[in-house]
């Protein structure tokens, strides 16, 4: 480790954008409305927030508490706090984690690059839903054109990764997220107000509780985790730039706002367009690549044109959130290698980028050709995306809240939460009664549920 050497972010801000950037994503647009879709929206939204509350926010402190105390990346990080023990497992976990998660965000990533072309060329036009579930399907079984988008996605995020934190990392992020948040906010008013929305905006406020089982549980914790960049050390590796002056609880209040917040008017653009179109919500992954070019071009039949700008602007936007996300996700195994075997940060971000390139195409390969082969009745892309999101995100998410509730040093944990005292942190106890029972019982009880042990 270097770390004399570290670099920081620049300012308070920039860590703060830097770590909303992280968390919001494709994880906000893309994956919460079909979660919430498919367990039946609003009941699945009112547990949801109780995940980020009740799991979310302090781990993601915890993290926070990790990454800065220790100066280093997640891969390293454990083993700095609590050398010569089997935690640093936990680290190493959570390299992998993020690696494999990688390995299918890259591909998503990769179709929003797709559906920006389409709304340049106007690709969109004059198109029926049954069209767009048709394009929608044959684009992302294509042998070759999803893996160009993917590569061209990987290469962008390894760009950014190789003009290292301020540059790269800090000045991207604080231009791309103020910009991403005006477009969602304009494009929810443009989709609550279309004709018929009034039942999308229903389904996604009022709760319908008879329909909760295991899952719906499962799925919001989750989802949380996902959204939230936790359980993997992501946003710990990011705390490891922090400066001594940023206030952890205010950092990961306001990440955690503007990522719920982003979440829920993600809803409130998918949900009343795909009303407004008769579109089922459960219609899974394929949700925003289906209804919303349907609903731009339903919306402005008569002018073709502006459907196409406001098309345009979702999918730019899309990838933007994608990017910011990408990055940090990228970021995770290239400081480890960077770290741990002293690699110079090119090398250590060519490695990954090849590694992550080799996932991809088997994962994009999996929605079409590759399609028969399966792990535990899943494709590899589906197969991927439960295993990281649903087990090892809420896993090294209790670990993380384990470790710091019970292992690290209480003087140091209270140091790092009050910047040594010179700040006030009344939530302190509520906060280690959390991490050292409520969140490790709670997850554990989520997982025994969902296996039926209750
Ligand atoms: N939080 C990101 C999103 O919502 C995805 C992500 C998960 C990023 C885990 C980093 C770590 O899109």
């Amino acid at each position: 480790m270097q770390q004399n050497e570290r670099v920081n972010f620049g300012s308070k801000l920039g860590a703060i954008l830097a770590a909303a950037g992280s968390a919001v994503g494709l994880g906000n647009v893309w994956r919460f409305p079909y979660e919430a879709g498919n367990h039946g929206g609003a009941a699945f939204i009112c547990i949801y927030l109780g995940c980020v509350f009740l799991f979310g926010l302090p781990i993601m402190i915890s993290e926070f508490i990790i990454g800065r105390r220790s100066k280093a990346s997640t891969g390293e990080a454990y083993q700095a706090l609590a050398p010569h023990t089997p935690w640093r497992w936990v680290g190493y976990l959570g390299v992998l984690t993020g690696f494999l998660i990688l390995g299918y965000y890259a591909v998503v990533a990769g179709w929003t690059l797709e559906y920006v072309l389409q709304a340049v060329i106007g690709g969109f036009d004059g198109k029926d839903s049954e069209t767009f579930i048709r394009m929608f399907s044959e684009f992302s079984q294509h042998p070759f054109r999803p893996l160009l988008w993917l590569f061209v996605f990987v290469l962008t995020t390894h760009f950014v990764i190789v003009k290292g934190v301020k540059e790269g990392i800090e000045r991207s992020s604080k231009v791309l997220m103020p910009l991403l948040f005006v477009l969602v906010v304009a494009l929810a008013v443009c989709s609550v107000l279309l004709p018929g929305a009034e039942k999308g905006v229903e389904f996604l406020l009022k709760p319908d509780f008879s329909q909760v089982t295991a899952d719906v549980f499962l799925g919001a914790m989750g989802q949380a985790f996902f959204s939230m960049s936790l359980g993997m050390g992501c946003l710990s590796t990011y705390a490891s730039y922090f400066g001594k002056d940023t206030r952890l609880g205010a950092t990961a209040m306001s990440v955690g706002l503007i990522d719920t917040l982003v979440a829920i008017l993600a809803g409130l653009i998918i949900f009343p367009a795909a009303f407004s179109v008769g579109i089922q919500p459960d219609a899974g992954p394929s949700l925003i690549f289906i209804t919303l070019p349907n609903v731009f071009q339903q919306a402005f039949s008569g002018f073709p044109l502006l459907g196409n700008v406001c098309a345009l602007l979702f999918y730019v936007l899309l990838a933007m959130a994608a990017l910011t996300s990408t990055i940090s996700l990228h970021e995770v195994p290239t400081a480890f290698l960077h770290e741990k075997f002293g690699f110079t940060r090119g090398k250590a971000a060519r490695l990954v980028t090849l590694g992550i390139l080799v996932v991809g195409t088997v994962s994009s390969l999996a929605l079409g050709d590759w399609g028969e082969v399966t792990l535990f009745g899943m494709n590899i892309f589906d197969f991927l995306d439960f295993f990281t999101a649903k087990i090892m995100l809420p896993l090294g998410g209790m670990m993380a809240s384990v470790f710091v509730g019970w292992i690290i040093d209480k003087q140091v944990v209270r140091a790092e939460v009050t910047n040594d005292g010179r700040l006030k942190a009344p939530y302190y106890p509520v906060f280690l009664f959390i991490l050292r029972y409520l969140a490790p019982v709670g997850i554990l009880v989520i997982f025994l549920n969902e296996l039926g042990c209750f």
